[in-house]
């Protein structure tokens, strides 16, 4: 009741540095927050206007849970006609591999989503593909799914995103689907699938279970590697959006935590290697 999901942490840093970095890996350098008129001071708080790490962050207010196509009315002002990329605030994408399928996805017409094989499809969107990864069918929560394929939150869509948003009726759940979106661009012969095959890990972080395991996931993986994983400030150092200074900056005043001392490493290897 008191605070979001998006802003607790997933072991060091809050869940929504991962799909950050995620939009920072496509590329996409102006984001716009869309949260609760309750949670949008919060955000504001820990994100600020985006200039500490080279990109620009405005917000938006859902007054209510209307479903994810709603980010389509809400964002169309911000999106200006431009093509965008969707992300939820609690999904984690993990990969050796997945800066090349985002930037396949970038470089796609259309839309493009990603697919990753699931035990239980009927908690998700999912979509049915052929032996060429083409689509074939998309559903929401199918009682009974016609393949393993579950759609994950995030979502790289053409300009033609706002207004096929706007057609969107609500569903059974009396929400404005996204695969309702996702089904225009099916019948329009411009939906892409990407999938997600062994080694890569898709988190939603939506249940007390897969929150604990994804601050688990993230912990081992880091402790072994001494790499962090999904590092805004980082990511914003490396495609050079911010400088080695800058990034020096951030570590000092984070240096209480293990984040803050993990991005002073960097620091201290980058200017060694000088
Ligand atoms: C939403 C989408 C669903 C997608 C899922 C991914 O589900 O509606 O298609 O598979 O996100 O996390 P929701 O979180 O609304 O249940």
């Amino acid at each position: 009741m008191a605070a979001s999901k998006q802003l607790l942490p997933i072991f060091d840093k809050p869940l929504i540095y991962y799909p950050i970095s995620t939009l920072i890996m496509a590329g996409v350098r102006e984001i716009l927050v869309i949260t609760t008129a309750h949670d949008v001071e919060a955000f504001r708080r820990l994100l600020g206007d985006g200039s500490q790490w080279g990109i620009r962050f405005s917000y938006a207010v859902q007054d209510h849970p209307r479903g994810l196509a709603d980010a389509y009315r809400i964002g169309r002002d911000f999106l200006d006609g431009a093509p965008s990329v969707l992300i939820l605030g609690d999904n984690i994408f993990f990969g050796h591999g997945l800066q090349t399928l985002i930037d396949r996805a970038a470089a796609n017409d259309g839309a493009t989503i990603f697919a990753s094989l699931v035990r239980d499809p009927r908690q998700f969107g999912v979509v049915e593909i052929d032996g060429e990864a083409r689509a074939l069918s998309i559903e929401e929560k199918p009682e009974q799914p016609r393949s393993p394929w579950a759609v994950t939150g995030l979502y790289f869509l053409d300009e033609n995103a706002c207004d096929y948003a706007d057609d969107v009726v609500a569903s059974a759940r009396g929400e404005l689907e996204i695969v309702s979106v996702l089904q225009r661009y099916l019948d329009a012969g411009k939906l892409s699938v990407e999938t997600l095959h062994r080694g890569f890990a898709w988190l939603d972080a939506g249940t007390h279970e897969s929150l604990h395991q994804a601050g688990e996931f993230v912990k081992t993986l880091q402790d072994r590697q001494g790499l962090l994983v999904s590092s805004p400030e980082e990511l914003a150092f490396r495609r050079g959006l911010i400088t080695l200074d800058q990034l020096s900056d951030l570590a000092q005043r984070q240096r209480q935590s293990s984040y803050g001392k993990a991005l002073a490493d960097i620091v201290a290897q980058e200017r060694g290697h000088g």
